[in-house]
């Protein structure tokens, strides 16, 4: 399980204060982040794999500091954006999802081995030759999510991986994240992908306005947005 500890944390953009002061340490395997759009969650789930580094405060994963040992928080804590075109790098399926092991030099038949491993995980296997940006929306999800695997990472954060996907792949992005072995951490607008999570942030207006179980977080979310 990966601890994360975010200390007194402020985020600026220029003059733009999105974080104002988050402290927090996770050590649950599953935690949901909510909150109105604006409120700081992507800038939030970005400073947990050192994407962003705070103006000031700190963020640690497993006692490393985000701002000091980045390459090593990145095999940590992978990363897995709304929008899977933002992921895809490379045109083939194959090479893309083998994209994080470029790196680390490894052998070639481990690497294939690897490929293929987490390719018929995701039942990818049949489109490994097949050009990236011809797959579904699910797939191209289930695509950056395997290539965030890859990197045995032991905790993994989506910002909002169901956002743009239609209820069946949603509810399939789904089953795939309840099923994952590492820790993840989950933002989300689709409050029925958290409800069985371990814990729940809501953010407003850069900064955490509740932290509760799902059932007691959830049902004082929804009465705030009233
Ligand atoms: N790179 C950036 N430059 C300037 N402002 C930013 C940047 N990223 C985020 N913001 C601002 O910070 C605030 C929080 O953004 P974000 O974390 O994306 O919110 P959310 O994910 O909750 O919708 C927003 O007002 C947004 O416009
Ligand atoms: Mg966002």
């Amino acid at each position: 399980m990966t601890t994360i500890e975010v200390t007194n944390v402020v985020k600026r953009f220029e003059a733009f204060e999105a974080l104002k002061g988050i402290s927090v340490t996770l050590e649950q395997k599953r935690v949901g982040v909510v909150g109105s759009n604006g409120s700081g969650k992507s800038t939030f789930a970005r400073l947990l794999n050192g994407l962003l580094l705070p103006t000031q405060g700190s963020v640690m994963i497993d006692g490393l500091d985000t701002a000091k040992a980045g390459k090593a928080i990145r095999r940590k804590v992978a990363f897995v954006f709304q929008n899977p075109d933002n992921q895809i790098v490379f045109p083939v399926v194959e090479e893309d999802v083998a994209f994080g092991l470029k790196g680390l030099k490894l052998p070639k038949a481990e690497r294939d081995a690897l490929v293929e491993t987490v390719l018929s995980r995701y039942g990818l296997d049949q489109c490994r030759d097949q050009p990236a940006h011809t797959l579904s929306g699910g797939q191209k999800q289930l695509l950056a999510i395997a290539g965030a695997l890859i990197m045995d990472p032991s905790c993994v954060v989506f910002d909002e991986p169901t956002t743009l996907l239609d209820l069946r792949n949603t509810r399939m992005i789904t089953g795939v994240i309840r099923d994952l072995e590492q820790s993840v951490v989950v933002v989300a607008h689709d409050l029925t992908l958290l409800e069985d999570f371990d814990r729940i942030l809501v953010f407003e207006d850069g900064r955490i306005v509740v932290d509760d179980e799902p059932s007691a977080a959830l049902t004082r979310y929804v009465e705030r947005m009233q």
